[in-house]
């Protein structure tokens, strides 16, 4: 008889089936690879670089599992749902949904910022994840193990200033969760928030230019505690070991990724080597 306390043979999520969205580059790109790489099917959801969603795919092919390239604008209408049908049919189901697709805010103050720019960003981090969910939970819910986990920030906490679209719909898109996690109950689809710091992305970088004035992430990273940003593979390996651990199901976990100050303002000072961290450290 088989032992029932010894683990699975073979790789971890073979068998699983997996949405990640935002995966033609980043955080969402080391995703897929590692989830592949872990013996998972996935679907690369992408908007506007097919080409390099296709990339990925094509390397998730090479490792033997299946991919396909969906592309959607999840700041559209039917955006989502499109993704998740289309998902459904490219694998016959979806039992590993990763919420990552995203962007920053423009910087400014809440005065000057539109309501166009908050609405945006409430769709593409929070509106489409419920959209997503509510045309994938039918087929979550009927895997013998489902995982939703969603890419959030450390802004959620620090609430940085001139960040209000981003902050607000991040903090929107953990509710979510939340309300996941107690609809499903022990033993429904477990309910994951990877919130990480700086991550050395397109999207990091960009921060890092406006925050510095034009410096590059790599020639300021090493004033960061740890001496470096986190890369996108730190965040899918938290990502892996979520989705791939044995343990309470329907939980919702919030794990925080990377040390450093939080709040923009200590970050930018960091980063542009004039400043002293709070609690008195020196920056160097
Ligand atoms: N980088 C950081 O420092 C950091 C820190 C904390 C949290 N995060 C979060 O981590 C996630 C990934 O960020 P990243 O740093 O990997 O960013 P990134 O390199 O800029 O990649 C963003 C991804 O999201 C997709 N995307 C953007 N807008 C979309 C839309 N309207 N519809 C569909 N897909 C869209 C992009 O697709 P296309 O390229 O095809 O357009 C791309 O694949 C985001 O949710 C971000 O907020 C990042």
């Amino acid at each position: 008889m088989s032992n029932p306390l010894a683990p699975a043979a073979g790789p971890a999520l073979r068998g699983r089936r997996a949405l990640v969205t935002g995966a033609s580059r980043g955080i969402g790109e080391a995703v897929a690879r590692r989830l592949a790489g872990a013996g998972a099917d996935v679907v690369v959801g992408c908007r506007r670089h097919p080409d390099e969603a296709a990339v990925v795919a094509e390397a998730i092919r090479g490792l033997g599992r299946r991919a396909e390239v969906v592309v959607a604008d999840l700041t559209t209408t039917d955006g989502p749902a499109r993704l998740a049908r289309a998902a459904i049919a490219a694998l016959g189901g979806i039992d590993l949904l990763v919420l990552n697709a995203g962007e920053g805010s423009r910087g400014l103050p809440i005065g000057r910022t539109s309501a166009a720019e908050v609405a945006r960003h409430f769709q593409l981090h929070a509106g489409s994840a419920h959209q997503l969910l509510a045309e994938l939970l039918p087929g979550l819910q009927a895997a013998p193990r489902a995982d939703v986990v969603a890419i959030s920030s450390v802004a959620v906490v620090a609430r940085p200033a001139g960040g209000a679209p981003y902050t607000m719909a991040k903090a929107a898109l953990e509710a979510l969760m939340a309300t996941l996690a107690a609809e499903e109950g022990v033993g429904g689809v477990q309910a994951h928030v990877v919130a990480p710091g700086l991550v050395a992305t397109e999207q990091g970088r960009r921060l890092v230019r406006a925050l510095t004035g034009g410096a590059e992430l790599e020639d300021v990273e090493h004033r960061l505690p740890g001496g470096r940003a986190l890369t996108a593979d730190d965040v899918a390996s938290a990502v892996l070991g979520l989705v791939s651990a044995s343990g309470a199901r329907g939980v919702a976990g919030r794990l925080v990724l990377g040390e450093g100050p939080d709040d923009l303002e200590s970050l930018r000072l960091l980063l542009r080597g004039d400043g002293a961290l709070p609690g008195g450290s020196q920056a160097s």
